[in-house]
């Protein structure tokens, strides 16, 4: 099969994860006899410097055209000092916008091989395996107004919502239920926000069409807490735009770290954004310690979501569980007896397992 992948590498750890998920893609075309060619191009703060906006015309044009985007990370201290339009978070925000790519599956699984890499315990992280469908196109992100005003004396952010983005959010969330474990989580705040109690509905009308799908509501602030103490009663959460941003870091702690969560932010027809749930990491950028996991989890997303190549994505995902079997691990992981190694290393390993479990010769 020929495929055209866009990459947006970005800033901080971007580029080092970006080339990670590269080197994995190239290998999957190895060894399954695929074509796939790749167009890099600039966003967030590296965009900034170099045209001045951190989404530029040609970024998202060529992102149009792609089969699969796959973005490392935007955002850093250079840039923190600018205007809030001018800013590389934009860029992401904007590109996920204009692709309407309105649904973030964030898959939390608690490998095995890492139960005790978590600062939880272990009898709490084990058997977790759960999935965070966050709204990605609307919610407090975007709603309008948002300004500041009265000359800095008074600022207003808007949570706003469409039926019709809810409706499709929770569709997705149902369909997704769907073919796991039929347990469906929807996170609110209805206690208190007019937006959540309207959520609250669309999810009581949408479940009449998926009898099979057992569904709960529960409180953002007390989800936070289950998350922790009993993450192994969740299957799909599905939730607004920022709840579904904090809890997804939240969960990451489940898996060990940050480095370990692979996302894909796609839309009805299956074109998609392939993403880490992490950012530019400032305080580890250009010293080769970034966990490459989380991309290349994310590049077997992206096989099975926009390609529809399952026997590939389960290699690479075969190959990441047989590489941490063997202890192998950045410095992020906390791992008794383990194999300290470079970000690059890490990425080389899998690389090396996914081409030495070749049998089409
Ligand atoms: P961060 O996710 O970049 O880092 C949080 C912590 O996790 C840091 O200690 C970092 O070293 C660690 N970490 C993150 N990814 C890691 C990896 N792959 N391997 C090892 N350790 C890893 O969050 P932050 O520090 O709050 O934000 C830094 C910048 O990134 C900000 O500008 C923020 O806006 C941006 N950001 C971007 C994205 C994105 O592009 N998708 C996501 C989140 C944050
Ligand atoms: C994420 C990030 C982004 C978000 C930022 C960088 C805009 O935190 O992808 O989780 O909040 O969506
Ligand atoms: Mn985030």
């Amino acid at each position: 099969m020929k495929k055209h992948i866009v990459l947006l590498p970005g800033d901080g750890i971007g580029p080092e994860v970006t080339k990670a998920a590269k080197q994995v893609l190239e290998a999957i075309a190895g060894r399954y006899q695929h074509t796939f060619t790749f167009e890099s191009h600039e966003i967030g703060g590296a965009a900034i410097d170099q045209q001045g906006t951190p989404l530029p015309e040609d970024t998202i044009e060529a992102c149009k055209k792609a089969d699969a985007i796959f973005l490392g990370a935007v955002g850093g201290p250079k840039w923190d000092q600018l205007p809030g339009h001018m800013r590389p978070e934009k860029g992401l925000l904007g590109i996920r916008k204009q692709l309407g790519l309105f649904a973030n599956l964030r898959p939390v699984q608690a490998f095995q091989q890492l139960l005790h890499a978590s600062p939880l315990k272990p009898e709490v992280v084990a058997g977790s395996d759960l999935l965070i469908v966050r709204e990605l196109t609307g919610g407090l992100y975007f709603g309008e107004p948002r300004e500041r005003r009265d000359n800095g004396q008074s600022v207003v952010d808007t949570l706003a919502y469409q039926r019709m983005e809810i409706e499709r959010i929770v569709e997705k969330a149902f369909e997704s239920a769907r073919v796991r474990r039929k347990h469906l989580t929807s996170v609110d705040k209805a206690n208190v926000l007019e937006s959540s109690r309207m959520w609250r509905e669309i999810v009581e009308e949408k479940k009449v069409d998926y009898p099979d799908v057992e569904v709960e509501h529960m409180l953002v602030d007390a989800a936070a807490m289950k998350l922790v103490t009993n993450p192994s009663s969740f299957d799909v959460l599905v939730t607004e735009n920022m709840f579904g941003d904090i809890l997804s870091d939240e969960a990451s702690v489940l898996t060990g770290s940050l480095g370990m969560l692979p996302s894909a932010s796609v839309r009805e027809d299956g074109v998609g954004l392939y993403e880490p749930v992490h950012g530019s990491a400032p305080d580890i950028a250009g010293e080769n310690k970034a966990n490459p996991l989380a991309s290349i989890l994310s590049v077997a997303m992206m096989l099975k979501h926009s390609f529809g190549m399952h026997e590939e994505a389960e290699t690479v995902e075969a190959a990441v569980q047989q590489v941490l079997q063997s202890r192998y691990h950045t410095q992020d992981l906390k791992i008794s007896n383990g194999v300290l190694v470079s970000g690059s290393v890490l990425a080389s390993k899998v690389v090396d397992q996914i081409s030495a479990n070749d049998t089409t010769e």
